[in-house]
């Protein structure tokens, strides 16, 4: 998940990847970030692809940095967003160790650290703290590795979509997947994508000068796991993980 690759999928993001906005049925992210929001403050939309946060965040903040690895990501948030007159766009590499970028009041960055790069993931934690400044708040969203295991466990167990008569992989593959899943690396449509702990996140922001404010679930339509979940399968629901930090 390189720049390459975001650039290749641009075109027809809204086919491949899964839309968080429109997914949150209960708003539990539009509600957090309103609770720190204000028309006096600046906020960092990290990672906004074609822009799907910006106009909410344009209702609620006084201006919003939007950032992207991807070129063509930035210009489809700017025409998608054109109406919007309070929002500037900014392509930014956040694996680049040498990005210098203004701190906000408030940086949002949502299903945006997926790379299976540990190098590159390192350098993207230390880059959210310059998008904050001190006190600031980060609002941050990441796919759960809990709630991947747990939906594992479920498709095997009760052969959900018919997953057990699936053809077998070779050696070679399994011994990549079993590396893959020891990092939380899980594949999403053949590519290895970044999954994390609560505990794992909550000890990478503390080492980037973030304290947790809490911890909570997003949770998702089993629809979004499996083509035919089984009618009995109810809470929890699959989810990512919202995170609140504070910068000290
Ligand atoms: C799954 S999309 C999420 C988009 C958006 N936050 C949303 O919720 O609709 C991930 C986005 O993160 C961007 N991204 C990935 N790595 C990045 C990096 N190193 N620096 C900045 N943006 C990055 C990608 O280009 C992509 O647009």
């Amino acid at each position: 998940m390189d720049r390459n690759y975001w650039e290749r999928i641009a075109y027809s993001y809204n086919d491949e990847i899964f839309d968080v906005f429109q997914n949150d049925k209960t708003g539990i992210i539009r509600s957090a970030i309103t609770e720190y929001a204000s028309p006096a403050k600046t906020v960092m939309d990290i990672g906004c692809a074609v822009g799907k946060w910006i106009p909410f965040l344009a209702l609620h903040f006084k201006k919003v940095i939007a950032t992207d690895i991807s070129s063509k990501n930035i210009e489809l948030a700017k025409k998608n967003c054109a109406h919007i007159e309070n929002a500037d766009y900014l392509r930014a590499d956040m694996s680049d160790s040498k990005l210098k970028i203004a701190a906000c009041d408030v940086a949002v960055c949502i299903n945006a650290i997926l790379t299976s790069s540990l190098k590159d993931r390192i350098i993207f934690f230390k880059s959210l703290t310059k998008c904050v400044r001190k006190n600031g708040i980060l609002v941050l969203v990441v796919p759960s590795l809990e709630s991947s295991l747990y939906t594992s466990i479920i498709r095997h167990r009760w052969n959900v979509d018919g997953i057990n008569r699936r053809k077998k992989h070779s050696l070679k593959d399994y011994q990549q997947k079993i590396e893959n899943f020891s990092q939380g690396n899980i594949e999403i449509d053949s590519v290895p994508t970044k999954h994390y702990l609560k505990e794992e996140l909550s000890l990478l922001l503390s080492q980037e000068k973030f304290r947790t404010v809490s911890f909570q679930k997003v949770q998702y339509n089993w629809r979004t796991e499996f083509l035919q979940p089984p009618k009995w399968l109810k809470e929890p629901y699959p989810w990512d993980w919202l995170c609140i930090a504070r910068k000290y």
